[in-house]
């Protein structure tokens, strides 16, 4: 197999660097010699061994037909995607680290990849280094999934822990996020949560089955979280996390990204830091959680260089991955029922009486310092939750509790 790696950067280097340093290795797991023929890049690297093989027009690559693979690691949704498809068109299996690629345009590269009989993967797109694609689409094929819900960016969980052990703001942590490199200087991808809406619209499409746009996800990212949040949070015995979720209730298939209460008995409880991890559902497997290293070079690259190792093995064969060619229609979040934390930024007795009386709550809460109080609701759904907080001008924050 001879391979083509677009974009040199950490990942692509990370899979280059592997497939040298594992040849051995990975020849025995494919009963044949992978090797990557060119490195596509704008760039020049004077002095890197890589220097032999680096190309800058992708044509090179497009018209070679020892090429069988191209490894797309160059991000985005323009180039990636005209290469891909390409190669696809042109007779090469595919596979990508991409989740902007696969949630834009997994559908029809998919269909391309089985009209041809070839290979699209995309383990390394979720999680980093993390299986949780395949694991979905190969392991856990014995039954219905029924939810997923994940800690799928470092980036906001490193901030999240750290304003939560720490007692520190948002502003601060991500300066610090900023500085070790962990968020761009246009931070709005993870702390948004745009990113995390990519990866949960990927999960949620093998889940499913069909094809779940990252359009359609309700999604809310952690800037409006505060010092006081956690404070309360911690009292109240929860952590604040933000979580890719979706569920199948009685048919009904809800997503979103959003900053949730997660009790400390959850299993995504003690993920802190950098970490990632993703816990699942299954009618008939039960509980499951995956964990590990979210981004960095090798892990992700090992995840990248995992499919390149199934598609090698697998010529002339699509193997099922992915999903239909058809759309899931998601139920409005509306219409989910849950429990919210409600933080009131007014200690009045008569606002503490009325609000735990209209909301169901069982007890007010107070810290030291805030003069506000906060409450769990009772379980109910948005809509009904809305209808009471309109009646409530005191409300400065309201959180859901993973149920
Ligand atoms: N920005 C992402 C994160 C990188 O922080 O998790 C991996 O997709």
């Amino acid at each position: 197999m001879k391979a083509a790696v677009l974009g040199y950067g950490t990942i692509g280097s990370g899979v280059v660097e592997i497939l040298e340093q594992k040849k051995e290795l990975i020849t025995r797991e494919t009963g044949e010699e992978v090797s990557v023929k060119y490195v596509l890049d704008l760039r020049d690297f004077p002095g890197d061994p890589v220097e032999k093989i680096l190309v800058h027009d992708f044509d090179t690559i497009l018209n070679d037909p020892e090429v069988g693979l191209v490894v797309e690691t160059m991000g985005g949704t323009g180039a990636a995607y005209t290469f891909v498809k390409s190669a696809l068109l042109a007779g090469k299996s595919a596979c990508t680290s991409n989740k902007a690629l696969v949630a834009k345009y997994g559908s029809e590269l998919l269909a391309i990849a089985r009209e041809k009989k070839l290979n699209f993967q995309f383990e390394a797109s979720v999680g980093g280094g993390i299986p949780i694609i395949r694991p979905l689409y190969s392991c856990m094929t014995a039954g219905n999934i029924t939810e997923i819900t994940g800690i799928l960016n470092g980036t906001t969980n490193f901030m999240l822990s750290k304003m939560d052990l720490e007692g520190r703001a948002y502003e601060d942590v991500l300066k610090e996020a900023q500085a070790l490199g962990y968020a761009e200087r246009d931070p709005s991808a993870d702390v948004e949560g745009y990113d995390a809406c990519r990866k949960i619209a990927i999960l949620s499409s093998i889940a499913f089955g069909k094809f779940v746009d990252f359009e359609q996800i309700e999604t809310r990212g952690i800037t409006d979280i505060t010092k006081d949040d956690m404070a309360f949070a911690r009292k109240m015995g929860y952590a604040i996390k933000l979580l890719g979720s979706c569920k199948n209730v009685d048919g009904k298939i809800y997503a979103s990204v959003s900053p949730k209460f997660l009790p400390t008995g959850h299993p995504l409880y003690p993920v802190s830091g950098v970490f990632n991890a993703v816990y699942v559902k299954g009618d008939m497997s039960g509980d499951l959680m995956f964990y590990g290293s979210g981004a960095g070079k090798l892990p992700t690259a090992s995840a990248v260089v995992a499919d390149v190792v199934e598609i090698t093995r697998n010529p002339g064969r699509t193997v099922f991955a992915g999903w239909a060619d058809e759309t899931l229609a998601l139920s409005e979040n509306t219409g989910a029922e849950n429990q919210y934390f409600v933080r009131f930024n007014a200690a009045d007795q008569s606002v503490e009486e009325a609000a735990a009386a209209a909301f169901g709550a069982e007890e007010i809460t107070k810290i030291d310092h805030e003069p506000g109080f906060a409450l769990l609701t009772a379980k109910m759904t948005r809509a009904e939750y809305e209808e009471k907080a309109a009646a409530f001008s005191q409300i400065a924050q309201m959180i859901p509790v993973q149920g």
